[in-house]
Parts: structure tokens; C-alpha cells; sequence
């Protein structure tokens, strides 16, 4: 197989990459290695897959359909796309809303434009986010839920996402599937998510910086669960499809950190995991 998997210098794109490339696939990575956060980290993933013979890498902004067009044109091999590169966090929307914008919509759409004239496309997987469940009451979360009141502009990004496929799937027959990824923890992870800055602080001897005093619920899926997941989205479909990916069980460290409360903050989902009914048909 020939895989299109863009944000190959992030988190789950690198690992993404990297099982593909193991099992023999050829890998067209793209990404922007924008300086959300530490490029060196990007950087370093990207050395990673480089060593590979069958990985190729374009620096390109989805977002430029006059960067993304001539990549795809060039490689009429590609028959999967894995589409991951995104302005991702919730909390940088409220400092950086245009970032999200261009990112995550126009982004979506340039990638959508260039994927539907792969003559040989197979499948269209792309990240969405657990986010869309937004200001929901219920919990845990099912694949049934109405996902129609986000808080933040990264989960309305994300939902438009969905929504955007959606309509490109009917119209070109498109065999896409949205993938909402829970709080996704592992090596090689964000520095500005949870279980990193834990860590970070754990290991440095500072008080860990909790949000709504400690009263906030995650799940946390571990990165190889979410690339096994990921693996198994690629059947040949012309249709939008959902699915949940989430999974609870944290690894624990051996030292433990003093928690420093805060307040919460804007954005903020206070719960948000999966029933287990809904994790099983994955
Ligand atoms: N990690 C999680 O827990 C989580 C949860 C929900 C959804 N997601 C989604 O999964 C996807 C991957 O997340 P991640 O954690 O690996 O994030 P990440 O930030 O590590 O990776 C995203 C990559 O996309 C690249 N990128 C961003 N904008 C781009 C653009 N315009 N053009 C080209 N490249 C661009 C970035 O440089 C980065 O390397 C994203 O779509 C994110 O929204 C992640």
C-alpha cells in the first residue's frame, strides 16, 4: 500500500508512520512543522522515519491547496490517506482562533479536493476529536450522542471536520472515516498535554497544575491502541463514518506529584470518556 499521512512530524502521525512503514507500506508524509510547540521534537520524530527507504517527506500547509495539489499529482500511487495534521489543543483557540481555522476547515477541504482525484483511493481516515461532545451532560459518551453544542473553537473546527466530509463523501463517494480521539497518551507525545506536563513536573520536583480543583475525568488511550485502531479504519467504503477512540487505564509512575489547584478554565470539557458498549464495536 501507498499511504498519505499528513502531520507525520506529530505524535500520532510519527507512530502511524512508523507501524506503516514496518509492515512494508510506503509512506508520503506531509507537515507544515509549525512552531506550536517544540520544533526540534518534530524534528526528531521526522529523523525517526527518514532512515526508511520507503518514506518520503514534503514540507507543506494543507491549507495551500497550491502546495497540496502537486504532492497528490505527483504521487498517483496513494491508495490510503491517513489525515492527521491539525492545529490541535484546546486551549491555544482562545489565544490563536485563526490558526484553527486555516488548519482544521480550510485545511480539511484542500485535503478532501486533492484526495478526490486519487484514482485509486481506498479509504480517507482523518482525526476528529472527542472534544465534539463538547457541553453534553451524559456521560460516558456513545457513538449515538447529538454532538451539536461544542465549547471551544477547536472542538467547532473539529466538528465542522465531520460535517465537511460528510457532504464530500455524497458528493464524490469518498470512503472516509472520522476517528474522535479521546485524551491520547505515550513516547514521542505533546508537550502540551497532561500526561507530559505531569511527568515534567513530576520529575523536576514541582507541584502538578490541576484545573477545576482536581475535578476533571478523562480517558486515556495509549498511542499503540489508537494505531491498531487506526490500522483497522481502511476498508473501502463510499460512505462517512464515526468511531470513538478511547480506552481507560493510565500507566502509573513511581513517583507521585503534590497537586497545586487552580481554577477552571475557558474550554474546558469537566468529563469526558466512552462507554465501554460503544469501545467494544470498534
Ligand atoms: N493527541 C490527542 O490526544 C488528540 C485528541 C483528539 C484529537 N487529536 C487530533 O489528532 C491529530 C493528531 O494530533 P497530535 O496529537 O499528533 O498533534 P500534533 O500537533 O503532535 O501533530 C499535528 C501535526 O500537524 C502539523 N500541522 C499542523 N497544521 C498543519 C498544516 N496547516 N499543514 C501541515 N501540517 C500541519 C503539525 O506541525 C504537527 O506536526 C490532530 O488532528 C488532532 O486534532 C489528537
Amino acid at each position: 500500500m501507498s499511504v498519505l499521512v499528513t502531520g507525520a512530524a506529530g505524535f500520532i502521525g510519527f507512530h502511524v508512520s512508523k507501524t506503516l512503514l514496518a509492515r512494508g507500506d510506503a509512506v508520503i508524509g506531509i507537515d507544515n512543522l509549525n512552531p506550536y510547540y517544540d520544533v526540534a521534537l518534530k524534528r526528531a520524530r521526522l529523523a525517526e522515519l527518514t532512515g526508511a527507504a520507503a518514506f518520503t517527506f514534503h514540507q507543506a500547509d494543507i491549507a495551500d491547496p497550491a502546495a497540496i495539489a502537486p504532492i497528490t499529482a505527483h504521487h498517483p500511487e496513494i491508495d490510503r490517506v491517513v489525515h492527521l495534521a491539525a492545529q490541535a489543543g484546546v486551549r491555544y483557540s482562545l489565544e490563536n482562533p485563526y490558526s484553527y481555522i486555516e488548519s482544521n476547515v480550510m485545511g480539511q477541504v484542500v485535503m478532501l479536493e486533492a484526495v478526490r482525484r486519487l484514482p485509486g483511493l481506498k479509504s480517507f481516515v482523518y482525526a476528529s476529536s472527542s472534544s465534539v461532545y463538547g457541553g453534553n451532560s451524559k456521560q460516558p459518551s456513545s457513538v449515538d450522542d447529538r454532538v451539536d453544542t461544542p465549547v471551544s473553537l477547536y472542538a467547532a473546527t473539529k466538528r465542522a471536520d465531520e460535517l465537511i466530509t460528510h457532504a464530500y463523501c455524497h458528493l464524490y463517494e469518498i470512503p472516509a472515516t472520522g476517528l474522535r480521539y479521546f485524551t491520547v497518551y505515550g513516547p514521542w507525545g505533546r508537550p502540551d498535554m497532561a500526561a507530559y506536563l505531569f511527568a515534567d513536573a513530576i520529575m523536576a520536583g514541582r507541584p502538578l497544575r490541576v484545573f477545576n480543583h482536581g475535578q476533571m475525568a478523562r480517558d486515556f488511550p495509549y498511542i499503540d491502541d489508537i494505531v491498531a485502531g487506526q490500522s483497522r479504519q481502511s476498508s473501502p467504503r463510499a460512505a462517512s463514518r464515526i468511531h470513538r477512540c478511547a480506552r481507560n487505564g493510565a500507566r502509573t509512575h513511581g513517583r507521585q506529584g503534590a497537586p497545586a489547584d487552580g481554577a477552571g478554565r475557558r474550554g474546558d470539557e469537566l468529563r469526558r470518556y466512552r462507554s465501554l458498549a460503544t469501545r467494544s464495536r470498534l
